[in-house]
């Protein structure tokens, strides 16, 4: 299996656990209707992104087309088919910080991580996201990194808050 090419032995212990904590979501929902989105959203918990080798167990286990589990997987954006960064950074691009300023702050977390919106960067440190209103309108322009918010930025704060991350 594709998952299996890639992984020493170490990992293939890992990837077992992953798998089972997978099947065990399964287990959970399939007999509620709409299982479908919260064992993705199991899976995404799991392995940070949405692995095709996994939404295939998915697909046979829960008797679905794996074309009905990728269109809801790419309809809710929170879900993801890639990889992403140790740190997602979502830069929101709402009215009130787009007003502010949220284009200059995005455009140069672009240069600074040297990646476009949706990109990963190659050390896997980061993901740049542009986002809808985060709700600290507020504090506008405003990032998230992970779970934190910053928030009155300016392009120049920039490399200092990425720096607490490296
Ligand atoms: S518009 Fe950016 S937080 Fe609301």
């Amino acid at each position: 299996m594709e998952h299996q090419q890639t992984i020493n032995s170490g990992g293939v212990a890992e990837a077992d656990e992953k798998l089972m904590k997978v099947q065990s979501a399964i287990t959970q929902f399939r007999m509620i209707k709409g299982a479908l989105i919260p064992v993705l959203h199991e899976v995404q918990d799991i392995y940070g992104y949405l692995p095709e080798h996994v939404l295939h167990l998915v697909s046979a286990e829960l008797n679905l087309p794996m074309s009905e589990i990728y269109g809801v997987a790419s309809f809710y954006h929170f879900f993801s088919l890639t990889p992403k960064g140790e740190n997602v950074v979502h830069v929101c691009l709402g009215t009130a910080c787009y007003i502010k300023g949220a284009q200059a702050v995005l455009d140069r977390l672009s240069t600074e991580l040297n990646v476009s919106v949706e990109g990963t960067t190659e050390d896997n440190k980061f993901t740049l996201e542009a986002t809808r209103c985060l709700g600290a309108c507020g504090l506008a322009p405003v990032m998230t990194i992970g779970e934190k918010v910053h928030g009155r930025l300016v392009p120049g704060n920039i490399p200092k808050i990425l720096n607490e991350y490296k």
